[in-house]
C-alpha cells in the first residue's frame, strides 16, 4: 500500500506515521508538510532511512506541488492532517487557517479525485481520511455530548475553517461518490505536541518556575484524547470505516482546565521534586480569557465503538504521566 500522510511533521502525523509505520510493514509511507513552526521533523529520524518512508517539504495550498507528488508516488489511501491548529494564532491572524486548511483541504482532496478516477478499482478502493476537530460543533453549555449527529456551530477561525473543509469532504462524497472518511476529535496529548498548547506550556514554565498561565478561572472543560489512541481510532476508521461517514472520536475523559493543570503540577511535585514554595501549583497564574472561548466540548464516541470496535483507553493517569515525563526529559535535554 502506498500512503501519504499530510502535515506528518506534526504532533498527531509525527506519531500517527511512526505507529502506521510499525503496524504495517508493507506500507510505504508519504509525509507531505509544509514545515511550518508547529512542526518537528527530527520526530521521524528513526524511520527516516529505512526505504519505505519519504518525505517532501510541500505547502498543500501549492496546486502544482502537490499534483506532482500525487501524480508520481500514485497513493492507495490518504491520512490529511496538515492544518493550521492553533485557535489562538486563528484569532490573531485568520489567513493562512483559511488557506491551509481549506483551500490545502481541497487541493489534496481534488489531486486524488482526479488520479483514482481514472481506474474503476482505484476509485472503489482507494480512501481519503480526513482528520478533523469537536471544535466545528461549537460549545457545549450544561450537560450533553458531541455526536455525529450535532449541527456544526464553529466558533473561532479555526474551527470555521476546519469546517470548511468538512463540508468540501462531504460534497466529495455526495457529488462524486468519493471513499472518504471524516473524523472529529477531542483534544490530544501525548509526546511531540508544540510547546504553544495547554499541556506543554503548564510543563515548560513549571519546570522553570515561571508563571503557569490558565485562561479565565480554568473553568472551561476538555475531552482529553491520548495520542496514540487517536492513532489507532484513525487507523481503524481508515481501514474499516464506511464511506462517506463521520465517527467523533474522544477519550470520555473530560476535565475542567485548572482542575488538569493542578494534576500535572502533582505528578511534578512527584516526579521532578518540589516546584517553588514547595509545590508548583503555587505558579498557577490566571489571565484574561481568550475571545470567544467555547466553554465545554466533549465526545460521544459510541458510534466508532459499536460499528468500528475502537475505544479510547481509560488509563489517564497512567498515559499522563507518561507524556509529563517525555516533556521533562525533552525540555532538561535542550
Ligand atoms: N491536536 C489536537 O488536539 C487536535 C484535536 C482535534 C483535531 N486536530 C486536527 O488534527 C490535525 C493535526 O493536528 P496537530 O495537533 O498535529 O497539528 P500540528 O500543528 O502539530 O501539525 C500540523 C502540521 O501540518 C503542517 N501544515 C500546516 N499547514 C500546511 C500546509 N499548508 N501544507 C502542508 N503542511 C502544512 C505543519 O507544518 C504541521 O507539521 C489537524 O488537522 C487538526 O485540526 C487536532
Amino acid at each position: 500500500m502506498r500512503i501519504i500522510v499530510t502535515g506528518g511533521a506534526g504532533f498527531i502525523g509525527s506519531n500517527l506515521i511512526l505507529r502506521l509505520y510499525e503496524q504495517h510493514p508493507d506500507w510505504e509511507i508519504f509525509n507531505l508538510d509544509k514545515l511550518t513552526y508547529a512542526s518537528d521533523h527530527s520526530h521521524l529520524k528513526s524511520i527516516k532511512d529505512s526505504g519505505r518512508y519519504y518525505f517532501k517539504k510541500v505547502d498543500l495550498v501549492n496546486r502544482d506541488e502537490v499534483k506532482d507528488v500525487v501524480k508520481t508516488f500514485k497513493p492507495q489511501g490518504v491520512f490529511h492532517l496538515a492544518a493550521e491548529s492553533h485557535v489562538d494564532n486563528s484569532i490573531q491572524g485568520p489567513e493562512p487557517f483559511i488557506q491551509s486548511n481549506i483551500v490545502g483541504t481541497f487541493n489534496i482532496l481534488e489531486q486524488c479525485r482526479l488520479l483514482w478516477k481514472e481506474d474503476e478499482d482505484d476509485w472503489k478502493n482507494n480512501r481519503f481520511l480526513h482528520v478533523s476537530t469537536d471544535e466545528v460543533y461549537g460549545e457545549l453549555e450544561g450537560d450533553g455530548f458531541f455526536n455525529e449527529e450535532t449541527p456544526y456551530a464553529p466558533n473561532s477561525p479555526y474551527s470555521a475553517s476546519k469546517a470548511g473543509s468538512d463540508f468540501i469532504i462531504r460534497s466529495y462524497y455526495q457529488t462524486y461518490g468519493m471513499n472518504v472518511v471524516t473524523t472529529n476529535c477531542s483534544n490530544n496529548y501525548g509526546p511531540h505536541q508544540h510547546d504553544e498548547k495547554l499541556i506543554p506550556v503548564v510543563i515548560r514554565n513549571a519546570i522553570q518556575h515561571n508563571e503557569i498561565p490558565v485562561y479565565g478561572r480554568g473553568e472551561n472543560v476538555r475531552d482529553w484524547l491520548f495520542v496514540h489512541n487517536h492513532c489507532d481510532a484513525l487507523d481503524v476508521a481508515f481501514q474499516t470505516g464506511k464511506a462517506g461517514e463521520t465517527y467523533v472520536i474522544g477519550g470520555n475523559n473530560e476535565w475542567k482546565n485548572i482542575e488538569l493543570v493542578r494534576k500535572i503540577c502533582d505528578i511534578l511535585n512527584e516526579e521532578v521534586g518540589k516546584g517553588p514554595d514547595g509545590d508548583y501549583k503555587n505558579l498557577i497564574t490566571f489571565v484574561e480569557d481568550r475571545l470567544g472561548h467555547d466553554f465545554r466540548y466533549a465526545i460521544d464516541a459510541s458510534k466508532i465503538k459499536e460499528e468500528l470496535g475502537w475505544e479510547a483507553s481509560q488509563d489517564f493517569d497512567g498515559m499522563l504521566r507518561q507524556t509529563i515525563l517525555w516533556y521533562v526529559n525533552t525540555y532538561n535535554s535542550m
